[in-house]
């Protein structure tokens, strides 16, 4: 099958997650991603957190799908030209080094530019570039922290709290694989290549955009009259944690089913829709409520919001989360169960979409992963298993023209 991303060649020169989630998608999709490790030990995740000895961890497996592996060091003289030859012939190469990694290898933009004017060099740090932190070095928990997530996720009475969700991490790379897609589409019209860099903090940001928005309103207006904390608890000046109120203009809250006394998940998420009210009186059996001055507008409602989620939680009481939700998927409402990450990994419509997939893998044999989040009606991407650390070497330096006994001089002398 031709995929739309055939015929790009992308240097894959990332580790742990934010980089490798970006060009495990391009790879879906059709580029032929080569992903350059250190000889001998690779990226850190293939031995991170490891539930098969000396066999690749799932953390490597679930981000590199799709992708060749190429040993080689760049730090020797040998290695560097082999990366050059790589930069000559390729369209993109993606990185997500500490700070000045890069420029201390010998690889700074003005020398890959240099090497290729075409070539795309794309980049993620923590930081960006002339940020007062740039010189930092950022994993997941951190960005969330420095993009506006931690503190505006959690209770009004507990700490700041990080998502389990890769804001950080793999919402990154995706950001980065849209400037690397857009990078491609404007050199289609200039010839040229250019650099593309995304930051942790600024992705995190992207998504609290609304937490910006309620900075501003409670500057200009002293509360936030979606939040818990509206109307009866106090408001400081800055945007507080809600909980698990809606972000939006709709009310909503994590409300317990039957079985929450020992099943950690046996909940769901209520929405109440302003013009979904109706329904809402109906599903619960409170016709009353309809037209009722306490409850029949979004406003009057606010004051005892927690008493409506309370009489909701008293219909749910005898309800499983999934009978609660089919009850309420006939009345519109938007809601839905709280899922494990087990119940996720066995549902049946989401294998059936390919977004939880099986995979072979050499050693491992068969593992699950989550598949391509975005469908196409002329595409379904097929996703294979990771490489072996160095698998593609041969193949590659072949590529590149070298012959089977440079190859050899340059195993034994741990080039690659
Ligand atoms: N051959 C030779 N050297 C290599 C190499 C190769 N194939 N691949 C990497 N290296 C070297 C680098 O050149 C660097 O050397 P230097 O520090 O002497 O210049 C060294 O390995 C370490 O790289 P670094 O990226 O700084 O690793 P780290 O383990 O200290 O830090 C991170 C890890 C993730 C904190 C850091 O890479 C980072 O902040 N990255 C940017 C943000 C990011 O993506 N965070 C992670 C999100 S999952």
């Amino acid at each position: 099958m031709t995929l739309p991303l055939n015929g790009i060649k992308i240097i894959d020169f990332t580790h742990v997650q934010a980089g490798p989630a970006c060009t495990q998608l391009l790879a879906w999709f059709g580029a032929d991603v080569i992903k350059v490790e250190r000889p001998g030990s690779g990226d850190v995740t293939r031995t991170q957190l490891r539930d098969i000895p000396d066999v690749d961890a799932l953390y490597f497996t679930m981000l590199n799908s799709n992708k060749r592996s190429l040993t080689l060091d760049t730090k020797k003289p040998d290695g560097k030209k082999i990366l050059e030859q790589l930069i000559r012939e390729s369209d993109v190469l993606v990185e997500n080094f500490g700070p000045g990694a890069l420029d201390r290898m010998g690889f700074s933009w003005e020398r890959i530019n240099e090497l290729n004017p075409k070539m795309i060099v794309a980049s993620v740090k923590g930081f960006s570039d002339g940020h007062h932190y740039e010189d930092l070095k950022v994993y997941e928990n951190v960005a969330q922290c420095a993009g506006g997530a931690a503190s505006t996720t959690g209770f009004w009475d507990g700490p700041p709290t990080v998502s389990a969700a890769a804001l950080g991490d793999s919402n990154t790379g995706m950001h980065l694989a849209i400037g690397i897609l857009t990078a491609i589409i404007g050199r289609q019209q200039t010839g040229k290549g250019q650099k593309v860099a995304v930051s942790m903090q600024d992705a995190v940001l992207n998504l609290c955009r609304v937490k910006l928005r309620d900075q501003q309103r409670l500057d200009r207006l002293g509360f936030l009259e979606e939040y818990p904390q509206y109307p009866h608890g106090e408001f400081s000046d800055v945007v507080p944690r809600g909980g698990n109120a809606g972000g939006g203009g709709q009310p909503g809250w994590v409300l317990k089913c039957k079985g929450w006394e020992t099943d950690p998940n046996a909940y769901i998420y209520f929405t109440i829709q302003g013009h979904a009210w109706e329904p809402i009186c109906k599903a619960l059996g409170k016709p009353e409520w309809i037209s009722d001055p306490n409850y029949s507008t979004a406003k009057a409602r606010q004051p005892h919001i927690f008493d409506i989620f309370k009489t909701i939680e008293e219909w749910l009481a005898d309800k499983t989360k999934y009978e609660a939700v089919d009850i309420l998927r006939k009345f519109d409402i938007p809601c839905s169960p709280v899922l494990s990450m087990k119940e996720i990994a066995e549902d049946p419509s989401l294998r059936a979409s390919g977004s939880i997939t099986e995979v072979p893998h050499k050693e491992r044999g068969s593992y699950l992963t989550v598949g391509s989040p975005i469908k196409f009606s002329d595409l379904k991407p097929e996703i294979t298993g990771s490489p072996l650390l160095g698998e593609h070497s041969e193949e590659v330096l072949a590529g590149l023209g070298y012959a089977a006994e440079d190859i050899k001089r340059l195993r034994e002398s741990q080039v690659i």
